[in-house]
This record gives C-alpha cells, sequence and structure tokens, in this order.
C-alpha cells in the first residue's frame, strides 16, 4: 500500500515539475521573441547586405543598352533587390538630389547613356572649380564651366528655344552654386528657360547636394517631374526634397543607396546603377554643339560690383523690413530667424533675401548650414 503511495506521489511531483519547465520554456520563447523583435540583428542584417553586393555586384553595374532606344523609352536607373530593375521616364526635369559622394554623378551618367543612346545631346553646366566632371563629360556634351558661359548659353535657348527640335539634356552639376552666382534678374532668366523647356524638349537635371529653400528655390522645384535621391545630410534636407515623412533618404546608408520617386511609387530602398567615369567616357558620343569657353579655363565668379557709399539703394517695404532685422539683431542671421523677426512670409522673405544679395547690400555664408545673412559691412548704415 505504501508504496502504492509513493508511486503516486512520485507521479505528482513527476507532472508538477514538468508543466512548470513546459510553463518556463514558453516564458523564455516569448522573451527571445520579444528581444528580437525590439533588437532587430542589424550588424548581421548590414553584413548580408555588403557580401550579397560583393558577391552579386555585376548585377548592379550599368549595361550597354541594345536595339533601338528613344527618349520616351524609361531608362534603367536602380535595382530593387538583386533582380528587378527600376527605370524612370527621363525626357523631363529631374531633380537629383545627395551628399558628396553618395552616386550622383554615377547616377546622372547612368541616365545620360541613355540620352547618348538615344541619339539626344547632351550639355553639362558645371562650376566646380577647375570642371572636374566637365573632364569626364567633355567627350559627349558640351561643357560650360564659367557663370558667364552659363549666362549666355540661357540666353541663347530663350532667343531660340526651338533650336533643330532635337532632345536637348542640360545636366546642373551643382545647382546651389548656379542659384548663388546668379543675379536676381539671371535667375528669373534661368526660370523662364526652365518654364518653357519641355514644350521645345529641353530637359534639365538638377543635382543638388545640400537641398535648401534657397538654393533650390521653389520656381525650380515646381517643374520638377521625378526625383532621384541618394543620402542627404538631415531630415531637413529630406523634406526639401520630398516634403514627405514617408521618404527619409537621410536614412539611406552608403554610395549607391537611393530612392526614386516618379508619380506615385513607393518609397524603397533602392541601388543605383554603377557606370565609371572611364566606361562613360568610352561612350560613342552623340552630336555636339561646340563649347562658349574652353573646358580648362579658370572659373570667374560673377560678382556684383560693390554698392557706391553714396547712391542711395532703392529697396521694397519687405526688404526694408528684412535689412532693418538684420541691423537689430547686430550678427548674422539664418533666414528662419529673419522671417520671424520680420512676421512675413517665408517665401517673401526668401525672395527679398535673394535679391539683397544679388545686390550685394547683404551677405551671405554659404558654408554655414542653415545660411546665414549679414548686411554688407558697406551698407551697416544703409541710407534707406
Ligand atoms: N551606384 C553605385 N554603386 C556603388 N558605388 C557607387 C555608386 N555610385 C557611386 N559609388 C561610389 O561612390 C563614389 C563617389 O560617387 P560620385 O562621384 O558619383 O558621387 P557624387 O555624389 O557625384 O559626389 P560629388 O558631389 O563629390 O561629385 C564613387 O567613386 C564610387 O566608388
Ligand atoms: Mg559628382
Amino acid at each position: 500500500m505504501i508504496e502504492i503511495i509513493l508511486v503516486f506521489a512520485a507521479l505528482v511531483v513527476a507532472a508538477w515539475w514538468i508543466r512548470r519547465r513546459i510553463r518556463m520554456l514558453r516564458v523564455r520563447r516569448a522573451e527571445a521573441f520579444r528581444q528580437k523583435a525590439l533588437n532587430p540583428p542589424r550588424r548581421a542584417r548590414k553584413a548580408t547586405v555588403w557580401v550579397l553586393h560583393r558577391v552579386f555586384a555585376h548585377r548592379f553595374l550599368w549595361r550597354p543598352l541594345v536595339g533601338s532606344v528613344r527618349m520616351t523609352d524609361p531608362a534603367p536607373v536602380a535595382r530593387r533587390g538583386l533582380v528587378r530593375t527600376v527605370r524612370i521616364r527621363i525626357d523631363r526635369h529631374l531633380l537629383i538630389a545627395g551628399l558628396t559622394g553618395s552616386g550622383k554623378s554615377s547616377t546622372a551618367r547612368v541616365l545620360a547613356a541613355h540620352v547618348l543612346a538615344a541619339g539626344g545631346q547632351l550639355e553639362l553646366w558645371d562650376l566646380k572649380p577647375g570642371g572636374p566632371e566637365a573632364a569626364v563629360w567633355g567627350g559627349s556634351a558640351r561643357c560650360e564651366t564659367s557663370p558667364a558661359g552659363i549666362v549666355a548659353r540661357i540666353r541663347d535657348l530663350l532667343a531660340d528655344p526651338a533650336r533643330d527640335g532635337s532632345h536637348l539634356v542640360i545636366v546642373i552639376d551643382e545647382t546651389s552654386s548656379l542659384v548663388r552666382q546668379l543675379t536676381a534678374k539671371q535667375f528669373d532668366e534661368l526660370c523662364s528657360l526652365v518654364d518653357i523647356a519641355r514644350i521645345y524638349n529641353i530637359h534639365c537635371w538638377f543635382g543638388c547636394q545640400h537641398p535648401s529653400r534657397e538654393n533650390l528655390p521653389s520656381a525650380i522645384q515646381a517643374n520638377v517631374g521625378a526625383v532621384i535621391s541618394h543620402r542627404v545630410r538631415s531630415k531637413v534636407e529630406s523634406g526639401v526634397v520630398f516634403n514627405d515623412p514617408a521618404w527619409a533618404p537621410h536614412e539611406l546608408r552608403g554610395p549607391g543607396a537611393v530612392l526614386v520617386q516618379e508619380g506615385d511609387s513607393e518609397p524603397v530602398r533602392l541601388r543605383a546603377l554603377w557606370l565609371s567615369p572611364e566606361r562613360f567616357k568610352a561612350l560613342p558620343g552623340g552630336p555636339q554643339i561646340p563649347s562658349s569657353t574652353p573646358v580648362t579655363d579658370p572659373v570667374p565668379l560673377i560678382k556684383v560690383p560693390p554698392p557706391v557709399e553714396a547712391a542711395p539703394v532703392e529697396l521694397t517695404d519687405n526688404q526694408e523690413l528684412v535689412c532693418l532685422a538684420l541691423e537689430l539683431a547686430d550678427r548674422p542671421l539664418p533666414a528662419k530667424a529673419v522671417t520671424e523677426a520680420t512676421g512675413l512670409p517665408q517665401n517673401r522673405v526668401s525672395d527679398a533675401l535673394r535679391s539683397l544679395v544679388a545686390r550685394s547690400v547683404v551677405t551671405k555664408d554659404p558654408d554655414a548650414y542653415p545660411n546665414l545673412y549679414e548686411l554688407a559691412p558697406a551698407n551697416k548704415e544703409l541710407d534707406r
């Protein structure tokens, strides 16, 4: 009898112990899942992506286009995963944004290769000192490397936008340099060209390293048909490029990572196709228009002559308010602070600042981010 009781007790203890173990295992598994969800194995994922991109590097190389190619055909620009190719229409104005070294130039070359294959004309406006991109594009594109050359070219195109009716793509390597160096009148001429361009088969691709409302004015952005963005520096710059928090190019990592927005496309991380400068130079060149300035020319800056001290400067009401705010602050201010100080709408303040900078009433520190504005020394005691 005692043996039966002992066996029964042992069975009860064993059942209790097994139930407890099972419950513990369940709790541990749930905790492991929770931990995994909270801390995704980022390093492992990054390493896998890195290995995949090295092993399958050839999948991300640009391939020469075969068969007849037309400007209206979507051009391959990136890969989604290893297999799917993403294409975009390039017979429109494009914005190609991204930090230095993020892959803007490679993307522009990939798209330009399509233009060459389609028999279109290419033109490069490169204001970087020494025109480094012009050295790569010189064989297949007309290159303008000085503000004076660009201004003359804008006027030529405005005078005869139809030309021979062929497709002309103008690649502006750094839009902010161009916007900064044009006077208000010259900038208006550029905007007029951008406005009418598409009717005459002229397409502008705007490269931009640090997009901001100042160096990518709404007059340009409103005409852009598709946006290609490599990594940008901050969330603010992402907002300028896409104006939609779902699109976050500041979270991209590594050269070649890219987001492409065309129509109602989704914000999917893509890998841009890579076309090296050497392979681009070796492509059969397209029809060429001679440059108005040799590409090796040193780049002269258009400097608006400093205002003559004695001459009174005619200012609009908004410009006067902006000057007053800068004078009262007595230190360089970003555009946002000027907007707050004047109480004017942001676009009015941007217009006023741009025009004041062009007339050398106000100086702009382009190296500061955001740009800082200050009354020019000669105008500290402005006779308004
Ligand atoms: N699609 C790509 N895939 C892999 N690597 C790339 C890709 N694009 C660019 N890179 C790498 O990044 C480097 C810089 O690229 P690129 O010159 O196109 O950048 P960028 O944005 O034009 O820079 P910058 O503003 O200085 O001209 C290249 O030399 C290359 O090593
Ligand atoms: Mg570049």
